[in-house]
């Protein structure tokens, strides 16, 4: 596990960037693709307009990146909440991405389950699997709500103990609007996690999810058996850690 502290939000979203950057060519030369499942959230809006920017948006050859979503509210994809939507007006629009390169969540079907499952469907037939095998996400960029949430992954929730499913659908009274999510199993498989935290508002939380290791934290179970985690945190969002775990 790697933390990794920048002064300020502003410099936290170019050093994610960067990453990015890096991933994506090592990925992308390695094996032709670089894959990635991102949140929604605010957190990644900077990191997402930073990636469109004249600065980034041409050091990634976008033919070859694939975008899907780690999580999705079931709403249109032109609404307000809607996470394709906020990743699609700050980047996807922008960058000369091809669209069967783009998975988002089908929420213009009749229900949440049946979005899940076609979801699904869309992870298994891009990565060539069946059955139980498990997809390997080149990067998961994940953020973290107050409560330890993460995608849509909540605390207490039934969709923590999932363990066959790739991605389920998340509906709860506490939640505006119901959701998909990629499910631990998936997020546990991916090469690189990286929790992108932001703010004063997300001290507390971070310290309990990296030194306190509080199982009951969502955040706290993303642990890649074979990938590598970062915390990538804003000096705010830092602040109450006692020291650096290693
Ligand atoms: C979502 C996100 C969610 C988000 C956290 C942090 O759909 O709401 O995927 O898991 O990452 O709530 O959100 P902020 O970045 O806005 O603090």
């Amino acid at each position: 596990m790697k933390v990794l502290i920048s002064p300020d939000a502003e410099s936290l979203g170019r050093a994610a960037a960067d990453m990015f950057v890096a991933f994506a060519a090592e990925y992308i030369e390695e094996k032709e693709r670089f894959v990635a499942a991102v949140s929604g959230g605010s957190t990644p809006i900077k990191l997402f307009s930073l990636l469109a920017s004249g600065d980034y948006r041409d050091r990634i050859d976008w033919r070859y990146v694939h975008f899907f979503l780690a999580d999705e509210r079931f709403v249109p994809a032109d609404h307000e909440d809607s996470n394709y939507r906020v990743l699609n007006e700050n980047l996807l629009s922008k960058i000369p991405i091809p669209s069967e390169n783009l998975h988002a969540v089908r929420t213009d079907v009749s229900s949440v389950s049946l979005a899940a499952a076609l979801y699904e469907d869309d992870i298994r037939s891009f990565f060539g699997i069946s059955g139980y095998t498990l997809p390997q996400f080149d990067l998961i960029l994940l953020g973290i709500g107050e409560d330890g949430h993460t995608a849509s992954l909540f605390p207490g929730s039934d969709a923590l103990a999932e363990r066959d499913r790739l991605a389920i659908s998340v509906i709860d009274q506490t939640h505006e609007h119901p959701r998909v999510t990629l499910s631990l199993p998936v997020i546990n498989n991916a090469e690189n996690v990286i929790f992108l935290i932001s703010g004063e508002q997300k001290a507390l939380i971070t310290k309990r999810v990296l030194e306190e290791r509080d199982d009951t934290l969502p955040a706290s179970l993303v642990r890649p058996e074979n990938g590598h985690r970062y915390f990538m945190l804003d000096k705010k969002a830092g602040s109450m850690l006692l020291e650096l775990p290693e």
